[in-house]
């Protein structure tokens, strides 16, 4: 999983009523048997936190892509994105439908559909198809 960590994501001043630290303790905590990895800004900083979670490489050669996901902000979204993580995350388990509402287009994705992505539901990386 990659938890960005830049301008926007983990930015106090951005969102002051989240512990950015705490919580990616928490996911180092609760994801032990992953990597939970820091990045610089990931280019979508209006969806700030910005996490996206990586197939396995036996996903990914079966064609599971990342899926990333915007605004999350509160324990409720983290708790979900772990417990998917643990189920087997992109093309192992399917996104539990709460989780669904916080997954945002890749940026390449959200470029190339323009200004007709509307929401990128039909465009996004991830387990669609692959299950
Ligand atoms: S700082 Fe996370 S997307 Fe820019």
């Amino acid at each position: 999983m990659t938890v960005c960590r830049d301008c926007c994501c983990g930015n106090a001043a951005k969102h002051p009523s989240v512990d950015h630290n705490a919580q990616l303790d928490r996911l180092r905590a609760a994801l032990p048997a992953h990597r939970v990895r820091t990045s610089l800004c990931l280019d979508v900083c209006d969806e700030a936190n910005v996490m996206v979670v990586h197939p396995s490489p036996a996903a990914r050669r079966e064609g599971a892509r990342p899926v990333w996901f915007g605004l999350v902000l509160s324990d409720a979204v983290e708790d979900d994105l772990v417990a998917w993580v643990r189920a087997g995350g992109p093309g192992a388990a399917e996104i539990p439908a709460m989780l669904d509402l916080s997954v945002i287009p890749a940026p390449a994705v959200a470029r190339s559909a323009g200004a007709d992505l509307g929401g990128g539901r039909d465009q996004r990386p991830g387990l669609r198809g692959s299950s």
